[in-house]
Formats: C-alpha cells, structure tokens, sequence
C-alpha cells in the first residue's frame, strides 16, 4: 500500500530527526486537520471520491482529532503522520485524502490558517494595550511632566499626551497588523506541489470552507510564497520597536521618581534588599530583539530561494511563530505596567518647570507681542545662563533691546509663560499638549480602537 511505500521513504538514516518539523507543527495540528477536512468535502462535491470514502475518512480524522497529536505516529511532518494515522485506522482508503493536493500546498494553507488566529490575538492585544493607554490618559489631562529632546529637559508637557504619543503609534501598528491579516487571509489549497492537478477540483469552494478571503491566483506563487510571514513579523517588529520605546521610558521615569510600577510589574534584588527593579520593562524592551531577530531570520531564509517549493521553508515558519509568541506576551506585559502605574504628580511638577523648561513659552511670549522670534530666542537664550527667571529675562532685555522687558511685553504675559502649567495649557495647536487639545485626541482615540 502507499502507506508502506511512505513508510520506507521516511525511514531513516542519519538525517530523520533533522529532516522532521514534528516538534514545530503542534502548532498547526489543528489546521492540518481543518484544512483535510475541507479537502476531502471539496473532492466529494466534486466527485472526485465517494461520500461514502469521504464520510470514512472523516470519521478517522475526528479519530486523530480526539487520540491529539501525541498520539500521532512518526512521520517527517504532521501533514504525513496525520495521512499515516487515517490509513492506519481505516486502510488504503485513506490514502484518497491526498488526491490533488500536495503537502506543499497544503503546508502553506495550514501556516495561514493558523496565523490568522495568531494575528486576531495580537490585534486583541493591541487593542487592550490602547485601551490601557486611553484610560491612564483620561485620569492625567492636567498631570504635568518633562518632555525631553535628546534626553535633556525640553518643554513641560502631561502625562496624557506623553500616553497619547504611544497609542497614536500603536494605532499604526494596529493598521499595520490588519494589512498583514488581509493578506494572509487567502488560500493556496489546491496548487498541488505547484503546478496544479488534472483534477477537477474547486479551489474557491476549500478557501470558503476554511474561511479565507480569496484564493492566490497561480499554483506556482501559492505553494512557494511566504510574503505574509514576512508582512506579519515585520509588522510585530514594528510594534515591539514601539514597545522598547513606551518600556524605556517608563525605565527611565521609575529611575527619576515620577512614576511607581506596581510590585506585580517589578522585581527584586536576590541581595539588595531596598530594591525595587523594573525588571519587566526591561524584558519587554529585549524583546524588540527577538522581533527582528525573527524578521531577520526570515529575510535571510526566503532571500534567493528559487522556484517552487524548497524544505527551506519549514525552517522560515518558526521564526514567524517565535516572534508572534514573544509580542504577544510583551505587548500583555507592557498594558499591565501602563494600567497599574502610578503617577507621581507632585514629583512630576516640580521636575516639569525644571533646567528652564519653559524657555520656549517665553521666546513665544516675546515673539506674541511683536520681537522677531529670533531675536526672542537671542534673548531668552542669554536669560537662560543665568537660570533664566523673570529678572534675569529683564537684564537680557537691557543687554539686547536697551530697554527693560515690559517696555515690549506685559510683565504678566512673561510670568504666565513661565509657568509650567500655563505653557501647557497655551499649547492648545491641534495634537497638542493643552488639556482640550488632549481631550479632542483621546476621543479621536477612543472612537478608532471601537472601528478598529
Ligand atoms: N513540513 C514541510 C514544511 O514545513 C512541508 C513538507 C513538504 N515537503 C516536501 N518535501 N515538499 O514546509
């Protein structure tokens, strides 16, 4: 029987555990099972085999279905256990199932059928996460904090549009992932080992049943093609790039005291028994490592290979899941540390009017009231050296204009600038920092996770 002749062909050698994908298609059992079934009714409607042989092979694949994938027997992949196990229970018969199929076809459609389920869980976890991030904006519109360029104290801004920059990228990230799942949802089931089947199979009728979108067009780019992977992880990678940068900061701000991570969020010290580390983030941020580690991996595996299929591809498929698995945790980590965090506002006060924060507001001031804004910033800059308060301003202003500061600006309209809370609220530029602008932001925000 074919079984035996199967049987043979895989029998061994040096090479066997190489040569297998057992230990990474648990992850597609299920899919392979889906993707027979629909095979074996496609080929009955077709009547290509009985209803009475495709009842039978569907009874055996509910058989390997409930025995689970230990039970398989050896095989170099689950697509020939499972075919093996079918024959086994029900003889020769089984051996129909592969009718006008290839496992190079059948591999791929497994990959996206169970990817699809990946990327509609890393989307729910996208979505959680900007949730997270909403919800902590909405109880920090008026909290005020440092904003930073080049690490150095630049402009006060709040907590909210700090969280608000975040969502706004995972949005994208969001958008990103939707794209890859657009993609990914169609079929290559019935290109066969790439060059099509005599039989007169329905191509359309299998994408139906398992759900997919459409059908790729040509056998031969069905069978060979891995672009979604390469969508997929490179959208994950994008999003763990994100993830890095909401990690270090929250790093950075736990190291300055404006913010408490929650005890389930940090770690601490084997030794040093006052520590308290933000060992999570840490590892969130690690993990944009083992996304472009995957990307990479995948780039370097698909790069040159000819057409059709080659077995390089069951080594590409790995990468892809390793770097679905490590996001999706990171990205559930790093929603947990937003949600629990704890703001410190007195802290973040203080430290938001520091190293002349509000410099800008008061080059703004001056150029308000009619300065050329570059001789504003001449003049503010001078200020600065010497801490930049509303006197040493006044001595800037004999030195630059010959006239003290209020014979061009009101002296009120400087100390409103100088005041952090009040530089943030005259940021009120669309996307900006003032709590209504904020306020437009986090609808916008709110209504696009509901379409998302
Ligand atoms: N397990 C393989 C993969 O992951 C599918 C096997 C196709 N084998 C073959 N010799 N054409 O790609």
């Amino acid at each position: 029987s074919g079984d035996v002749v199967r049987r043979e062909r895989f029998s061994g050698g040096p090479a066997r555990g190489f040569l297998s994908s057992m230990g990474a298609d648990k992850r597609i059992f299920e899919a392979d099972l889906a993707v027979d079934r629909a095979h074996v009714v496609m080929l009955a409607e077709q009547g290509i085999v009985s209803e009475e042989e495709a009842g039978e092979i569907l009874g055996a694949l509910d058989e390997v279905e409930a025995a689970g994938y230990d039970a398989l027997p050896e095989g170099e992949d689950v697509h020939a256990a499972i075919e093996t196990a079918v024959i086994d229970s029900i003889g020769p018969v089984g051996g129909k199932m592969h009718t006008a199929r290839s496992r190079n076809d059948e591999v791929a459609t497994c990959i996206r059928y169970r990817l699809r389920e990946d990327l509609i869980e890393a989307l729910e976890s996208t979505l959680a996460f900007r949730e997270a991030l909403v919800e902590a904006a909405e109880d920090h519109t008026e909290t005020l904090m440092p904003g930073y360029t080049h690490l150095q104290p630049a402009q006060p801004t709040t907590v909210a549009h700090w969280l608000l920059s975040y969502e706004g990228a995972v949005a994208r990230d969001t958008e990103r992932l939707l794209d890859a799942y657009s993609r990914t949802n169609r079929c290559p089931l019935g290109a066969a080992a790439f060059a099509g089947t005599p039989f007169d199979i329905d191509r359309e009728r299998t994408a139906e049943l398992l759900g997919f979108e459409s059908v790729v067009e040509n056998s031969m780019d069905a069978s060979s093609t891995r672009d979604f992977l390469l969508e997929t992880v490179s959208a994950l990678a994008t999003l763990a790039t994100t993830l890095s940068g909401i990690a270090e900061d929250l790093i950075l701000f736990s190291n300055k005291g404006y913010v408490d991570l929650s005890d389930d969020y940090a770690s601490t010290s084997s030794i040093m028994p006052q520590k308290k580390n933000p060992d999570t983030l840490e590892l969130v941020r690690a993990t944009a490592g083992d996304a472009s580690s995957g990307l990479s991996g995948l780039l370097t595996t698909l790069k040159s290979l000819p057409r059709a299929y080659n077995r390089d591809l069951q080594r590409a498929t790995p990468h892809a899941w390793g770097t679905v698995d490590a996001v999706r945790e990171a990205i559930e980590v790093a929603a947990g540390a937003v949600a629990t965090a704890d703001w410190d506002e007195g802290e973040l006060k203080t430290a938001a009017g520091e190293g002349f924060s509000t410099a800008t507001g008061v080059a703004d001031a001056l150029a308000t009231a009619g300065l050329p804004f570059r001789t504003a910033h001449e003049l503010v800059a001078l200020a600065s050296e010497d801490g930049g308060d509303y006197e040493a301003l006044d001595a800037a202003s004999e030195e630059v204009l010959d006239e003290p500061l209020d014979a061009h600006v009101p002296r009120e309209a400087v100390e409103s600038a100088l005041d952090p809370e009040e530089s943030v609220a005259s940021r009120d530029s669309q996307g900006g920092p003032a709590p209504e602008a904020v306020e437009e932001t986090l609808s916008a925000a709110r209504e696009a996770i509901v379409t998302d």
